[in-house]
């Protein structure tokens, strides 16, 4: 069983990411969620988190509260692809379960103290303020970390918040800065993999005849997010980013990609937040994250499926 604590902004994709991972107690036991502002504001991230647990059953996990604004910038959000709340979809409610008192960031920092050296992964859904603050707060948790998978970046796709970058990055680059440049182990789901996951008809179908309530809000969900995705790409689905980073955790041989050198943009006004993947090896730049690339996508969508069906 692999330790894990998720970070995230939910988000529809977010709330896919979570429930694939309470699918699989077996191999994942999840540590705590720690919410960040992205998406939507962190009132929301945070309320949004518990009711994906609750949906799921799970009022004993967990969620905690970090950054409300990135590092040094205001806060961009995305209303317009996850929809006022953040989780537009299926019929929201109050969530019971409490959030927990502690702030996020000092959560991550106990708990990389507390676990043994290298047993936890960091696994990061939204903008990296809450990691990098961490590391900024306790320099030493930075070589207790295992690893940090994360969905964030894109090259050869570039980007889907401006042309030049990803949203998860562009909303807090100095965070990926510090994140990029710490020395953790990073493998990184770029757009260039999550627009090959792709929310065909067919397969929220599959996730919807499957009955249960979790599946079913998943399902509406999912179709409530592919909407705007769908009419931007011009794809039948949207593309799914988040669940990639448990996925990979599950069936780490159905992904391909590269170990090379990633920098950040943290000036330009034109391509601020930009992930300069060095994907060619034109620099001697010393590699610093598992990019990744490919990904088998029937088997992911099959995984999906057969792990929300478990809850
Ligand atoms: C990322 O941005 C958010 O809108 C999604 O939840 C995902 O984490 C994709 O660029
Ligand atoms: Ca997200």
């Amino acid at each position: 069983q692999r330790k894990i604590i998720i970070d995230t902004d939910p988000g529809q994709d977010d709330a896919a990411a979570i429930m694939l991972a309470l699918g699989s107690p077996d191999e994942l036991d999840i540590l705590g969620i720690t919410t960040v502002a992205g998406n939507v504001p962190l009132t929301l991230t945070q309320k949004n988190a518990r009711i994906v647990c609750e949906f799921a059953g799970r009022k004993d996990i967990k969620v905690f509260a970090g950054c409300e604004r990135p590092l040094k910038r205001d806060l961009v959000t995305a209303e317009h692809v996850h929809g006022k709340t953040g989780l537009d979809g299926p019929d929201l409610f109050e969530p019971e379960m409490a959030l927990q008192p502690q702030h996020a960031v000092d959560f991550i920092i106990d708990t990389l103290r507390q676990e043994p050296k290298s047993s936890v992964t960091l696994c990061t859904l939204g903008p990296l303020t809450n990691v990098a603050a961490a590391m900024q707060k306790a320099p030493d948790i930075v070589p207790l970390i295992g690893e940090i998978v994360m969905m964030g970046g894109a090259y050869f796709e570039v980007g889907n918040i401006t042309p030049a970058a990803e949203f998860n990055i562009y909303v807090d680059p100095e965070a990926a800065e510090i994140v990029f440049k710490s020395g953790v182990p990073i493998v990184m789901m770029p757009l260039d993999l999550t627009h090959k996951v792709l929310t065909f008809g067919e397969r929220v179908a599959a996730i919807r005849a499957i009955g249960s309530r979790p599946a079913v809000a998943m399902a509406e969900m999912l179709e409530f997010f592919e909407r705007f995705d769908i009419e931007k790409y011009g794809a039948d689905g949207g593309p799914l980013h988040d669940p990639t980073v448990i996925a990979y955790l599950l069936k780490p041989e159905i992904f391909k990609g590269r170990f090379c050198n990633v920098e950040i943009e943290v000036m330009s006004p034109l391509t601020l937040g930009m992930t300069v993947v060095d994907w060619w090896k034109v620099t001697d730049r010393k590699p610093n994250a598992m990019v990744m690339r490919e990904i088998d996508d029937v088997a992911f969508f099959a995984l999906l499926t057969e792990r929300l069906a478990r809850l």
